[in-house]
């Protein structure tokens, strides 16, 4: 397999290209790297640059030159497959480096074209690039450390590069979860020990022992991944087990009303208890309470829970029958914590929403379950009607959501579709690599 580089500081990959693994690919013939250097492509004293046109400083690789680099690794090795480098480009990741495994073991010759100054010309990537690779969304001096670390990732996918094939398939973000905490001798180090399990001899329990910290781990630091790889139901399963206990309360007290924004209380409606319910049990909320201090809303809902409880529900539909039956009626917040300390021996952490823009301290995001998750504690999320949860009550709270919003002045969302869209922000499977 052949890999062509051309850069405008060839001499930054010297060390790089004849250390370690890559070294040893080359020297058993697995891989030929050829670097050029920009400079090899214009005559003594010319430049391989030129100013961008518009306003602004900065300078560009000629077309030319890169167009002579692409001819010359062509003539060499054959037609490649041409990787250019830019904060602006797709963002590198594991899936994408298998992808581009594939691509090298297919085409039999790539060519990273990594840049300097400010970057190519926009038509020399137009015409030469079959992929453009951001490695994160920070700007570097140039594309030189990139281009190393996509040959450092993906030459572990080229059979013979590393000594263990397996070990490249079981390691962190080939599947949905990180690799588990591994351990060496000595067995007690600065009053650390190696956890017993690890050296007990019983592989089925030391797998068991692994799955269990690769999954705990990757709950606490990468859900985002999980959420957007997880698709085996096993898997599923195996994360629901292990996140956090979630629970949800619909406030109809401590809430503003009306034009003015009086401190009130609202009245319940079905369609939220029915609806927000069936959110719930769809992403895994132990229960979900409706809080009204008001005797005569209590009634309803209770009538409507006594329906739904009652044969005459279970007929109509089962699997609604089974969302409501997680439904439960509270006079206060107060009431709600007890019941859930009682139950997880924990007080739990009341994560707010809100509509509106607050200048909050506890403000977090919906990719902020690591900060939430981190006190080990069960989570209590706090929906509220009317105008929204009062100032009183967020102070309360221990986080507040940032609001649901869309690219438009208009946030005014039903409470039971912000319920939905909050809880499959914050819990639900994305699948972004189907
Ligand atoms: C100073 S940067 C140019 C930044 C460019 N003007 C922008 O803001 O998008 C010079 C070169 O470094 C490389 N580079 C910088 N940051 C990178 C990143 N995050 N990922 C990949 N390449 C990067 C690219 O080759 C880029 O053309």
């Amino acid at each position: 397999m052949n890999i062509s580089i051309a850069s405008v500081f060839p001499e930054l990959y010297q060390s790089f290209l004849s250390t370690s693994l890559i070294k040893r690919a080359r020297e058993k013939g697995i891989i030929d790297v050829h670097l050029d250097s920009f400079f090899s492509f214009v005559q003594p004293k010319e430049r391989i640059d030129a100013p961008t046109f518009g306003p602004g400083p900065g300078m560009l690789i000629k077309p030319k030159v890169v167009e002579k680099a692409v001819q010359a690794a062509h003539k060499r090795f054959g037609p490649s497959y041409n990787i250019f480098f830019s904060p602006q480009g797709e963002q590198l990741d594991q899936p994408m480096l298998k992808e581009l495994a594939g691509v090298l073991q297919k085409k039999r010759h790539i060519m990273l074209l990594p840049a300097r100054y400010e970057g190519m010309d926009a038509r020399v990537e137009q015409k030469y690039a079959d992929k453009i690779i951001s490695i994160g969304d920070y700007v570097l001096m140039g594309g030189d450390v990139p281009a190393m670390v996509l040959l450092e990732g993906l030459l572990r996918y080229i059979p013979g590069v590393v000594g263990k094939e397996g070990s490249v398939e079981q390691d962190s973000f080939t599947g949905p979860f990180v690799d588990y905490p591994a351990y060496t001798e000595p067995i007690e180090w600065q009053g650390m020990q190696v956890p017993p399990i690890v050296r007990s001899g019983n592989h089925k329990a030391i797998e068991d022992w692994r799955k269990e910290q690769a999954v705990t781990t990757s709950i606490k630091h990468h859900f985002t991944w999980i959420q957007n790889h997880t698709q085996s139901h096993e898997d599923k399963k195996l994360v629901a087990r292990h996140l956090p206990s979630h629970y949800v309360i619909l406030c109809h007290s401590n809430v503003l009303i009306g034009e003015d924004r009086q401190l009130g209380t609202t009245s319940v409606t079905s369609i939220d208890i029915h609806d927000i319910a069936r959110s719930c049990k769809t992403y895994g909320i132990d229960k979900y309470w409706i809080v009204t201090p008001l005797v005569d809303q209590q009634k309803i809902v209770k009538r409507f829970l006594r329906f739904w409880d009652s044969d005459i529900g279970s007929n109509y539909n089962a699997q609604r029958k089974k969302a409501i039956a997680q439904v439960d009626l509270a006079a206060t917040v107060e009431q709600v914590l007890e019941q859930i300390e009682q139950k997880e021996g924990k007080k739990p952490l009341l994560v707010a929403t809100s509509a509106r823009q607050e200048d909050h301290a506890k403000m977090i995001t919906f990719f902020d379950q690591d900060q939430v998750w981190k006190h080990d504690r069960p989570v209590l999320l706090v929906f509220g009607t009317g105008k929204g949860l009062c100032e009183t009550f967020l102070e309360r709270c221990d986080y507040l959501l940032t609001p649901i919003e869309g690219f438009s002045e208009f946030n005014h969302l039903s409470v039971r579709s912000a319920a939905a869209i909050a809880l499959d922000r914050w819990l639900g499977i994305q699948n972004q690599n189907i």
